[in-house]
């Protein structure tokens, strides 16, 4: 079987989407888990653009390093290519289903709701806030990824 694909999806795919992934490739890597994780916006205005500033600070101060992580656009196509497709916002879900052609193999949820206890809890949106949000941001977004972790090793060992 090839390795289970992970994507993780916000708005601008500049703030919270980049974290998820870092704390997610991050935690494959403790677990010893080969995995593909990517991360994608739902809307288009940071396409080709690094993560918001204050997101490459937060990822630093766990020590891990985004500064070459890329905005992308999601598309149709990515629900061919992903197993996972986790949203951060019930926004985002709703975007995220406007875009899903149907005929796809990817599970899609909101990521808190992988998280026991905190069902239906959203990863809010830290980009107009200030630094302490992206804080929060990461101990969302790295319970979402462990928890996810936690299904996937029980569903593919
Ligand atoms: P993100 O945050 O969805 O967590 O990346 C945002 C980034 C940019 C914008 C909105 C949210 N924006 O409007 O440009």
């Amino acid at each position: 079987m090839s390795k289970p694909a992970v994507l993780f999806v916000c708005l601008g795919n500049i703030c919270r989407s980049p974290l998820a992934e870092a704390a997610f490739r991050h935690a494959a890597s403790e677990a010893g888990i080969d995995v593909h994780v990517d991360s994608a916006g739902t809307a288009g205005y940071h396409v080709g653009e690094p993560p918001d500033p204050r997101s490459i600070d937060e990822a630093r101060r766990r020590g891990i390093d985004i500064t070459g992580y890329r905005g992308r656009q999601l598309g149709e196509s990515d629900f061919h290519e992903f197993d996972y497709i986790l949203g951060m916002d019930s926004s985002n879900m709703a975007n995220i289903a406007r875009v899903d052609p149907g005929d796809g193999k990817a599970r899609v949820a909101m990521l808190l709701d992988l998280v026991p206890g905190q069902e239906g809890r959203e990863v809010g949106d830290p980009y107009y806030g200030g630094a302490e949000g992206f804080s929060i941001t990461w101990s969302e977004v790295s319970a979402g990824a462990n928890a996810l972790l936690a299904v996937m090793i029980e569903e593919h060992g």
